[in-house]
């Protein structure tokens, strides 16, 4: 078996409005490892978004467990997982989450920055991934100066700057067209491919999640191969 990427285990996650529990999750196993690609789909309001956020240790789940790296993050304290979000992995919000007063190239060198990795190479970085993710023409526009698709790209590009184990992509190209979604996905498999990150994706768009190994379909709080 290849390395653990991500892994988790008895999985449950409820809502709760004001007395009422409102149960997404319910019971999810999943195991990814190194290289390895899925997709995940369902409907909308199925718990997509919730599962994503929870493998990428951005918010707790009710019960269960869940591993980075070997690492069990409903383990450790808030700073220890920052540092294992910034090293290991690469977030792609469903909403784009660009910091709205810095430019398009400082928002994808903030990882690197954070990182500690000095000005002029982080910079560097972030400008090669911009012109990847074909936004070479606007480094210096900041997010409310970018189109609904040119954001979505800053966003990929910002994930992708830092070369993570794992890509975690909620519905990353809903607001492309269909050559630049196409564009952008072959940009997150190719650090699939041929830099081993395990890619973790959710998408409506069957054109894309049928290029993964694996498709996940979120039923009734379950995921079903
Ligand atoms: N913070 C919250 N408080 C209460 N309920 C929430 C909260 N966040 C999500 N929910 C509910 O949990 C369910 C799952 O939401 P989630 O965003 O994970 O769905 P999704 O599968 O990503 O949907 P979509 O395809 O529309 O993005 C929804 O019914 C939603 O209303
Ligand atoms: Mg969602």
């Amino acid at each position: 078996m290849n390395k653990e990427i991500i892994s988790c285990k008895n999985l449950y996650k409820s809502y709760f409005q004001a007395e009422l529990e409102v149960p997404v999750l319910m019971g999810i196993n999943l195991h990814v490892g190194e290289g390895e690609s899925l997709s995940i789909i369902g409907i909308s309001g199925s718990g997509k978004s919730t599962l994503l956020h929870l493998l990428g240790g951005l918010d707790t789940p009710t019960s269960g467990d869940i591993k980075i790296i070997g690492q069990n993050i409903t383990a450790i304290n808030e700073e220890e997982k920052c540092q294992i979000r910034n090293k290991e992995l690469g977030f792609i919000y469903q909403f784009h989450h660009l910091l709205p007063e810095f430019s398009a190239l400082e928002n994808v060198a903030m990882p690197l920055l954070i990182r500690k990795i000095n000005k002029k190479e982080s910079y560097d970085q972030a400008k090669d991934m911009l012109n990847r993710v074909g936004l070479g023409h606007r480094i210096s526009h900041t997010p409310g100066e970018l189109s609904g698709g040119e954001r979505q790209r800053a966003a990929i590009a910002r994930a992708l700057v830092t070369k993570p184990s794992c890509i975690l992509a909620d519905e990353p190209t809903g607001n492309l067209d269909r050559h630049t979604a196409e564009e952008v996905f072959q940009l997150m498999l190719d650090l699939n491919h041929n830099a081993g990150a395990s890619l973790i994706i959710v998408t409506h768009d069957s054109l894309l999640s049928k290029q993964t190994g694996r498709i996940l379909k979120l039923v009734d709080g379950v995921l079903l191969e």
